[in-house]
């Protein structure tokens, strides 16, 4: 079983996709941290990212920088979105993705073009999201245990930015798969927004085993 689980920059699509990959025993994987390695290795190199040749250069990091900490920042994030956009990227991506998602026994992977792209095959797709304000406060409560002091007004603009760019590229844009559940976070707490995505993949499931 492939589950797909996209949506917006800190919407809690990635704790709820490993949090699925736990209950039902699936391997997952985080794509967005593909796309923040050929940020940071573009970074590192001196390259522009709005160049579509030194982004598809920097496609072919090393698998140690997925682990780098550096990884994990908001720059990261920015840059990442930006290198997203071209195509050349996303096609270098893809082949480790689909790999991924069809290893056997099934796999969950969390990104913006799942659902749409990667695996539009997917036994259950969710889309989940939350205001930009309750994504800006999520985002500022990480900064703050990583001991840094966020400006949360400056981190919703930051997100709706993401947000339009990642929306608005002509390449496998950020989009709810016409087949996907849509699970909106704002007022929801962890545990809350986990046990209603199960139950999203078990009807899921259920209704694929009617059919
Ligand atoms: O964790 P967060 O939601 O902030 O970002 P991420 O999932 O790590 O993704 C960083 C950026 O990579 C996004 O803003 C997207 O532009 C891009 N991305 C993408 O285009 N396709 C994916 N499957 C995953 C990420």
């Amino acid at each position: 079983m492939i589950i797909a689980v996209d949506g917006p920059a800190a919407s809690g699509k990635g704790t709820i996709a490993r949090a699925l990959a736990t209950h039902y025993g699936l391997p997952h994987l985080d794509t967005g941290l593909l796309y923040r390695a050929v940020g940071l290795t573009l970074l590192r190199a001196g390259g522009d990212p709005e160049s579509e040749a030194d982004a598809a250069a920097a496609t072919t990091f090393p698998d140690s920088v997925l682990a780098d900490p550096e990884l994990r920042t908001e720059a990261t994030g920015a840059l990442a979105s930006r290198v997203s956009a071209h195509a050349a990227v996303r096609a270098a991506l893809m082949a480790r993705q689909r790999a991924f998602a069809h290893q056997p026994g099934g796999a969950v992977l969390d990104g913006r073009d799942i659902g749409t792209v990667i695996a539009p095959e997917a036994g259950a797709k969710l889309y989940v999201t939350a205001s930009p304000r309750v994504r800006a406060e999520r985002r500022a409560r990480e900064m703050e245990r990583m001991g840094q002091t966020p400006d949360i007004p400056a981190m919703e603009a930051e997100i709706m930015a993401r947000d339009a760019r990642d929306m608005g590229r002509d390449n496998a844009p950020l989009a709810q798969a016409e087949d996907a559940d849509l699970l909106d976070t704002s007022e929801l707490s962890i545990d809350e927004a986990i046990q209603r995505a199960i139950a999203l993949v078990d009807a899921r499931l259920k209704r694929h085993r009617q059919e």
